[in-house]
């Protein structure tokens, strides 16, 4: 394992910092490994729910100069095929590949049932989506706003996930995410994911005078969200000892070295996937380890959470 890029996160060691994020590629073990084998540490799985759901119409995700929009509507097969999938992804990547799973459920209890399913594959942890910003329609308003939400559904998936940590995948959509990322920590969290797409937000096809997307509206991210990211990470890792999984908007070394020096343990991209292509794991593990040596640094310790200091 290299040396400059290793990784230790909840008692585990990774090859390097990045993760794929919940969402972009996420799906089948084919493409999970492919994306460990361009170099992420580790992959988080879509999140995946108790049974399948079909999600939103398209157009579903467009891309625009600030990123992405998306309103994908948690599609996903259900626990059961992705329990299947992920055994698939063990097989192939070896039993010390780095899996998270993102489970998300349409009540609290669902959240501990199909987390109580997920552990059944031993994922390295359980990633939790109570922050998904586009299906209010169905859902009302993310759980990831409520206070009291995400102190019962900490508490909930805790106890469903028996030995295995838990990470709560926050949204900056709430009243104070300080606050928000203390109750995580007071209701047993093992470490926090900032941030999920921001909004929702909408963009009009001028042409067709419609919206873009089959849903009207949908989350954003992408380089437009970086900024927000970036300072929620800063915030979070300020605030509590928890450890954090920066994401939004990262697409170059630069910016995971921004989310590391803000505090963030492991960096996890999606949207920079989706418009780049896998090799983006490679160039970033690159140019992280050319900026190391560069400057003599032999650790990532050695600078993360530095604007602290
Ligand atoms: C197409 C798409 C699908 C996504 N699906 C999920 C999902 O299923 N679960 C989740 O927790 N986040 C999901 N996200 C959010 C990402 O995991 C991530 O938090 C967000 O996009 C910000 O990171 P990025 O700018 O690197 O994409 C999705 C994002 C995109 C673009």
């Amino acid at each position: 394992m290299d040396k400059l890029l290793k990784t230790s996160f909840l008692g585990k060691t990774y090859p390097s910092p990045l993760v794929l994020a919940s969402g972009v590629l996420g799906l089948t073990a084919d493409s999970m490994k492919r994306v460990l084998d361009a170099g992420a540490g580790a992959v988080t799985t879509k999140s995946f729910g108790l049974e399948p759901r079909k999600g939103h119409p398209c157009p579903a995700i467009l891309p625009f100069d600030g990123g992405l929009i998306n309103a994908v509507g948690l599609s996903n097969p259900g626990v059961d095929e992705m329990v299947k999938e992920i055994r698939k992804l063990r097989e192939q990547a070896g039993s010390s590949s780095g899996i998270f799973a993102s489970v998300f459920g349409r009540t609290h209890e669902e959240f501990g049932e199909v987390t109580r399913r997920a552990v059944e594959f031993e994922p390295n942890l359980i990633e939790v989506n109570v922050s998904c910003p586009n299906v209010s329609s169905e859902f009302g308003t993310p759980f990831g706003a409520n206070e009291m939400d995400v102190e019962h559904i900490t508490r909930i998936v805790k106890k469903a996930a028996g030995s295995i940590p838990v990470s709560i995948k926050l949204t900056i959509h709430c009243p104070s995410l300080i606050r928000m990322a203390k109750i995580c920590e007071e209701n047993g969290a093992d470490a926090i994911t900032a941030i999920n797409t921001v909004g929702p937000g909408m963009l009009i096809d001028t042409g067709v005078m419609k919206p873009v997307l089959a849903n009207t509206v949908g989350g954003v991210s992408g380089p437009a969200i970086f900024p927000l990211a970036l300072k929620a990470v800063y915030e979070i890792c300020g605030n509590t000892r928890l450890p954090v999984i920066g994401t939004g908007g990262v697409r170059t070394a630069d910016e995971a070295l921004q989310m590391i020096m803000a505090g963030a343990r492991m960096v996890s991209i999606g949207s920079g996937v989706y418009y780049g292509d896998i090799e983006l794991f490679t160039r970033i593990n690159r140019d992280l380890r050319s900026w190391m040596k560069e400057r003599d640094i032999k650790n990532l310790k050695e600078f993360r959470g530095v604007v602290h200091e």
